[in-house]
């Protein structure tokens, strides 16, 4: 399974980065928003830290408005995709997109006919949000299975990014599941790393380390 970072905070994705297993970006107007600078700069900047595809939304709401903001974002770099919200009209413009040959990753998916829909439309991506729709007592891990299975039934190519993942069962179960994608917050990334055992390894074989080093100066 492919990890993409959820932020568009430039220190996290240099840190996420450094660790060597970053796939991917994603980025939506409400993280953008929380850095504060200038959208399409901050953009930039993130395409030069990371090669995999970087996720820039749009936020016109109808087709054309969609399709220019799009080809604006993609002149950025090679690797930006285009975040389409599950709307008919975000239908619409995906066939143009792809079309275009522009890649495009469709937001905002809770169901799983809208899955079928956004690969029909030529959807590279789709972004099943599953944080939120736990948040509403549903199960958001149920609909990335049903995307899975019909995604298989029809040999479907768009690729599922687990999305609104709040903490490291997510992403485990995405994994069960065979996701191709999880994006995940930083602070979730580091805490797939954590474990107290293996701290208090690290700690007591230090420890007998020492101890032994302090014996031998002895000698
Ligand atoms: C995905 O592409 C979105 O940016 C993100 O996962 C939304 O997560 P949230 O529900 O925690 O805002």
């Amino acid at each position: 399974m492919k990890l993409f970072i959820d932020t568009a905070n430039l220190e996290q994705i240099k840190k996420a980065h450094s660790y060597g297993v970053l796939d991917g970006v994603t980025t939506n107007p409400t993280l953008l928003s929380r850095e504060g600078s200038e959208p399409i700069d901050q953009l930039k900047k993130i395409v030069e830290v990371v090669k995999g595809p970087v996720s820039a939304e749009v936020t016109s709401l109808e087709k054309e408005g969609m399709v220019k903001e799009a080809k604006e974002l993609a002149k950025i770099a090679s690797n930006i995709v285009i975040k389409v919200p599950c709307t008919t009209e975000g239908l619409a413009t995906t066939k143009e997109l792809s079309l275009a040959g522009i890649k495009t990753n469709l937001t905002l998916c809770f169901s799983a006919s809208q899955a079928l829909l956004v690969a029909k439309a030529g959807a590279t991506f789709v972004s099943p949000f599953v944080g939120r729709l736990d948040d509403i007592s549903a199960e958001g891990m149920d609909l990335v299975a049903d995307i899975k299975t019909i995604y298989n039934n029809f040999g479907i190519d768009t690729e599922i990014i687990v999305a609104s993942i709040r903490h490291p069962i997510h992403f485990l179960e995405a994994a069960r599941i065979g996701a191709d994608i999880a994006t995940v917050p930083f602070a979730v990334i580091e805490k797939l790393m954590k474990h107290p055992l293996t701290d208090i390894g690290i700690k007591r074989f230090l420890a007998d380390w020492d101890k032994l080093k302090k014996k031998l100066d002895q000698e």
